[in-house]
């Protein structure tokens, strides 16, 4: 049952080497998006005091400063980044992918006909290699598991000189870091689940923690190929834009 999963998740940072494969699976996933996806984009405007709007804005522009045409959003969710690109210029060519077909019709909804919006996994793409500029991926690469093997999707269905923005939690040092900590632990999965209905904040708490540092997840994208790489953290570190060049 899907919260068995999810609260290994929780004491996966505890767990010996080995045990990796108590991530959940992308079935489980896209059940938990599928629940939460009716109060989605309301409990992330209340949750973050309306900052994940700026955050995303912030993104969009990082991956758009090099003239991007065609844009992939991986895990697009609701369709945020997705839509914010075509405001940003409605020239641009914008697909949004997501595992979960609840959180798909409300992107939709919100969408119209100015985005393809396409059903499918992060772990195996379904395009061609090197199609797009820019790939994007706000608050999903969390949650795909095996990482590794999606930002290795990434890198395959860009094109030489392409761009990847990944936009992440992260956590905030010093005396920020450590009034941020009591409303993150405290706070955040107790309103989240209680709001929701689920226990999806408590695994966002989770998958936050289970989450590389940032120098960590720089290493990451190095090891699939990407140069140049950049990490940018917002609000004091709450979230980092990482950017790098294929
Ligand atoms: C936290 S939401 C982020 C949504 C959106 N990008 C935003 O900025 O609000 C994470 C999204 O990733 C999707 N997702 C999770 N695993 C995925 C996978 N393996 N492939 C594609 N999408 C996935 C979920 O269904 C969910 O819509």
């Amino acid at each position: 049952m899907q919260f068995t999963v999810c609260r290994s998740l929780r004491i996966r940072p505890f767990l010996p080497p080995g045990l990796e494969d108590m991530e959940p699976t992308e079935h489980v996933i896209a059940e938990m998006f599928d629940r939460i996806s009716g109060r989605y984009d309301l409990l992330n405007h209340v949750l973050s005091g309306y900052t994940d709007v700026r955050w995303r804005k912030k993104a969009i522009r990082q991956g758009l400063q090099r003239g991007a045409k065609n844009v992939l959003d991986v895990s697009t969710g609701t369709g945020d980044m997705a839509i914010g690109y075509k405001k940003h210029d409605s020239r641009i060519h914008v697909f949004g992918l997501d595992i979960s077909m609840e959180m798909l019709k409300i992107a939709k909804a919100k969408a119209g006909a100015g985005v393809d919006l396409v059903r499918g996994s992060g772990l195996s793409l379904p395009f061609k290699d090197a199609t797009f500029d820019l790939v994007s991926c706000a608050f999903g690469i969390r949650n795909i598991y095996p990482r590794k093997q999606g930002l290795h999707e990434f890198f395959r269905i860009l094109r030489p000189g392409g761009q990847v923005t990944i936009l992440e939690f992260s956590m905030p040092h010093g005396l920020f870091g450590r009034l941020y900590r009591l409303y993150f632990d405290r706070v955040l999965p107790q309103l989240g689940d209680l709001l929701s209905g689920t226990e999806a904040y408590t695994y966002f708490t989770a998958s936050v923690e289970a989450f590389p540092a940032q120098e960590d997840f720089i290493h990451l994208l190095a090891a699939e190929g990407f140069r140049d790489i950049e990490a940018i953290p917002l609000t004091h570190g709450i979230v980092t834009v990482y950017s790098g060049k294929k």
